[in-house]
């Protein structure tokens, strides 16, 4: 069943499976995305990046404006996401960074002690981050309402990390030690980073956001006792302050599948469970409070199609008759991913999630 749903409806959305399963009502299938979706994998990325730098592409509309729409043309997916960085906000505080093949972000002067977060700079989300504005603005009208828009936004742990380590690292030491014996500047860095991210959620939503996701992609990274008092908390703030808006959101706290139950309570629609995590506890332990996101391997798209629809059977076999499920990948689509297999996963859930559906 490749026709979404029904046609034109109050959200003024042709295909509104995602808003709908995002507020916990029936779809006649399960809506499908993938995080990271505009990307690498696809050589119509690769072509516009080959002109650009990827920071020149996020800053520029009409280019991130195309690319958010390559994967709605290309493979079908029922959603678009904005192409942007969570790194942009660390970047409208005033901290300059660059990302680097092979490498990653990198930030020029990442924060060592009090005086750095001191300097960071207010940020008046029009001002600072009105490109990304500008983009969501744009790919709405492009979109014409064929497939709901996700923003997006770090959550304050992840970021904080990103601006602490300087740039990826496998331990996260140097922001762990900050909370071992600075607790309370990364106390200040968190809230800080808090109402920035809520200001730039809400503007995303004002610029033409349906949904927005929180990525707190090294929640992982936190002891259970330490996400709980240096991420939960935080999640919680900005979760109320963008709620008033009515618009759905989604957390994806990686690996965090210990605190699903108090993640299930703050407030958000749909938590994202990574690959690493078991749909069957997830969904034991938020009890129908939120709806589930998830949670494809994403190496699954790396084997041959027909394991992938095993893949796909086996998560729907979990999810599938549960009234809403929006399948996804455990995390993001990984660059050497063939073009074919992002496709058939796309067209295998739209066909198979048919039957699980009343
Ligand atoms: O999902 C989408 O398609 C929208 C765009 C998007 C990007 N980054 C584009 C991007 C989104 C939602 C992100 C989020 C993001 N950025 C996260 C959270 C999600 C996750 O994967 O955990 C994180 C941790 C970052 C920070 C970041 N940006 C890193 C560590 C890197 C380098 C590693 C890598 O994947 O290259 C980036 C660069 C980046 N962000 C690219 C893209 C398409 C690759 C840039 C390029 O073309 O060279």
């Amino acid at each position: 069943m490749n026709q979404p749903s029904v046609s034109m409806n109050d959200t003024g959305l042709k295909n509104d499976l995602l808003i709908r399963a995002c507020q916990g009502q029936p779809t006649p299938r399960t809506p499908v995305w993938m995080m990271r979706q505009a990307g690498r994998y696809l050589p119509e990325y690769q072509a516009v990046r080959a002109k650009a730098d990827f920071l020149a592409m996020c800053r520029t509309p009409e280019l991130a404006t195309e690319v958010t729409l390559q994967p709605v043309d290309i493979i079908g997916v029922d959603a678009a996401i904005i192409f942007s960085d969570i790194l942009v906000v660390p970047e409208a505080m005033g901290m300059k960074v660059t990302f680097h093949d092979g490498v990653g972000p990198v930030f020029d002067h990442p924060i060592d002690g009090p005086r750095e977060i001191q300097a960071l700079e207010p940020v008046v989300v029009e001002e600072k981050l009105g490109y990304v504005l500008e983009a969501l603005e744009m790919t709405k009208r492009a979109l014409d309402g064929r497939v709901p828009l996700i923003g997006f936004a770090g959550a304050p742990w992840t970021i904080a990390g990103y601006m602490v380590e300087g740039r990826s690292s496998k331990t996260f030491a140097k922001v762990k030690a900050m909370r071992y014996t600075r607790p309370d500047l990364l106390h200040q860095l968190l809230d800080r980073l808090s109402h920035v991210v809520s200001d730039f959620l809400l503007a995303q939503i004002d610029a033409g956001a349906d949904v927005v996701q929180l990525f707190d992609s090294w929640a992982g990274m936190l002891t259970p006792d330490d996400f709980r008092v240096f991420s939960l908390p935080y999640l919680k703030k900005i979760v109320d302050r963008v709620s008033v808006t009515g618009v759905p959101i989604i957390v994806f706290a990686r690996n965090a599948g210990h605190s699903f139950t108090e993640l299930s309570q703050i407030g958000a629609q749909v938590l994202s469970v990574s690959w690493s995590e078991e749909l069957a506890a997830a969904k034991a332990a938020v009890q129908g409070r939120v709806v589930l996101q998830g949670n494809l391997d994403p190496c699954a798209l790396l084997g041959p199609i027909d394991s992938l629809r095993q893949e796909v059977i086996a998560v729907l076999d979990c999810m599938g008759h549960n009234p809403s499920h929006i399948f996804n990948l455990g995390h993001g689509i990984l660059p050497n991913t063939p073009v074919d297999h992002a496709r058939a996963l796309i067209d295998i859930v739209k066909e198979e999630s048919v039957r699980y559906h009343g």
